[in-house]
């Protein structure tokens, strides 16, 4: 019999939901359209937008969105993000809810982010309930150590403060919430022989964060764990920021970026600020701005190349921001398998694209591996000791180059790369079984 209560891993990029079946945890279906149906990409897109206002400018026309919420088809995961790329202009996308939840942005756009969420989990909720033919009352959400956030400890605050709000909403009488490493950790203790000092590193696509633990199977069922916990740290940066970090590095020049004018004047990076923030609204809606298209189209008479200037007019025009970040993302996990790889740009123009080798990202990854490093090396300085064992999860986890650098960094410390997608999950279950469980 299944019990009335799940994990759920509310992703920057990727939702999971587990929950208990026969004892057994088991991760539920929520994306049938994905290569993996257990994971579903936290993309939402609202069609019919009656307002037939500017479908992408959150903050212009925020007002219309809980409109659009209350009374339009909502899509989510694959089909959402695959709705979007056929009709970009007739409905609203709203990609990776979860990096908006700690901004600093006005109340109506957060009570519009705020009702998205409950849409989402409502969903998954309900993903859970068709699948095991019961009632889902209580949940354990996992939740980053710092929420993507400009606002520090209140954006934290702000976001979990959201997502209970919302978790009530739809339906949930009890919720909890873990820090992502911490369930992560949770999840490999099951597999642990004896008692280990372990670095648990997640590597997400909007966070990056660690928890530094002593692992046991004597303390594994326990609820309170503070006196195994030496250290949790988080960064705001993940597999987003390095996508925007490769694009700045290799794309850019594409679209004009270190050019110059016929007179020689350099062309401004300001025409740049924003073309691939997509986890960032204020700069999004600046380069989509009316100024920013007249300052594009003066530099594009002026320029040297203004082929390249052109370029970077349709993005701006047509809107491709996400969909250029998403082939720059898929580039990037292609040269996870592949040394080298095509970034084909055919919805900006026909035949563009680009060849990019695995040592070009990992030059361009470089800022965010040594943001890492500083992070882990703080959580031994708190913990006064060095790791027996670095677990590994999450998306980026995954990078061979994220991989060897853990390696040449800790050559005496084991790694273990497991369970990109489901360990916070599992993880969250665990803790949710100990808390709900009779
Ligand atoms: N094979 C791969 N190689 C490199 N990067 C990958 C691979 N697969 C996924 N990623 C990256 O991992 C990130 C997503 O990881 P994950 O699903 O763990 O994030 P998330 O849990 O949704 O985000 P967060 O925990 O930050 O909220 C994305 O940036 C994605 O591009
Ligand atoms: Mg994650």
């Amino acid at each position: 019999m299944p019990t009335d209560f799940i994990g759920i891993d509310f992703g920057t990029s990727n939702c999971a939901v587990a929950a208990l079946v026969n004892n057994q945890p088991t991760l539920i279906v929520v994306d049938e359209n994905s290569d993996n149906p257990y994971k579903i990409r936290s993309a939402i897109y609202l069609a019919h937008d009656e307002s037939g206002a500017d479908s992408h400018d959150a903050t212009a026309n925020e007002q219309t969105l809980n409109e659009m919420l209350a009374a339009g088809e909502i899509l989510f995961g694959e089909k959402g993000f695959n709705a979007f790329l056929l009709t970009p202009h007739e409905g609203r996308y709203v990609n990776s809810p979860k990096n908006f939840l700690g901004a600093k942005i006005p109340k109506r756009l957060l009570d519009s982010f705020e009702i998205l969420v409950v849409r989402f989990l409502s969903y998954l909720k309900q993903c859970a309930e068709k699948q095991l033919q019961v009632t889902i009352t209580k949940a354990v959400i996992a939740r980053p150590v710092n929420y993507h956030s400009t606002m520090g400890e209140l954006g934290n605050k702000q976001a979990e403060a959201l997502m209970l709000r919302a978790a009530h909403k739809v339906g949930f009488t009890e919720v909890e919430f873990i820090h992502e490493p911490l369930a992560a950790a949770y999840h490999f203790e099951q597999g642990i022989e004896k008692a280990t000092d372990a670095m648990v590193v997640d590597l997400g696509g909007g966070t990056s964060d660690v928890t530094f633990c002593s692992l046991s199977q004597e303390n594994a069922e326990k609820l309170e764990r503070t006196s195994d916990i030496y250290a949790t740290k988080g960064i705001r940066q993940g597999g987003i920021v390095c996508d925007k970090l490769l694009a700045s590095a290799l794309v850019s020049p594409l679209f004009g970026r270190g050019g110059r004018t016929e007179k020689g004047r350099a062309i401004p990076n300001m025409l740049f600020s924003g073309v691939y923030d997509i986890d960032n609204i204020p700069l999004m809606s600046d380069f989509y701005s009316p100024a920013r298209h007249k300052a594009i189209t003066e530099y594009i008479f002026e320029s040297e190349d203004p082929l390249a200037l052109m370029r970077l007019q349709r993005v701006q025009k047509q809107r491709l921001t996400h969909q250029l970040m998403h082939a720059i993302e898929l580039a990037k996990i292609n040269l996870s398998d592949q040394l080298q790889t095509q970034l084909a740009m055919p919805f900006i123009e026909n035949t563009l694209s680009l060849d990019i080798q695995r040592k070009q990202v990992a030059e361009t990854m470089a800022n965010w591996l040594d943001k890492m490093f500083v992070m882990i090396d703080e959580a031994t300085t708190q913990a006064k000791r060095m790791p027996e064992v670095i677990y590994l999860t999450g998306g980026m986890g995954l990078s061979p180059l994220v991989q060897k650098a853990l390696k040449d960094r800790y050559p005496m410390i084991k790694i273990d790369v497991a369970d990109a997608f489901s360990s916070i999950v599992f993880g969250a279950l665990l803790k949710a079984k100990r808390l709900y469980s009779q």
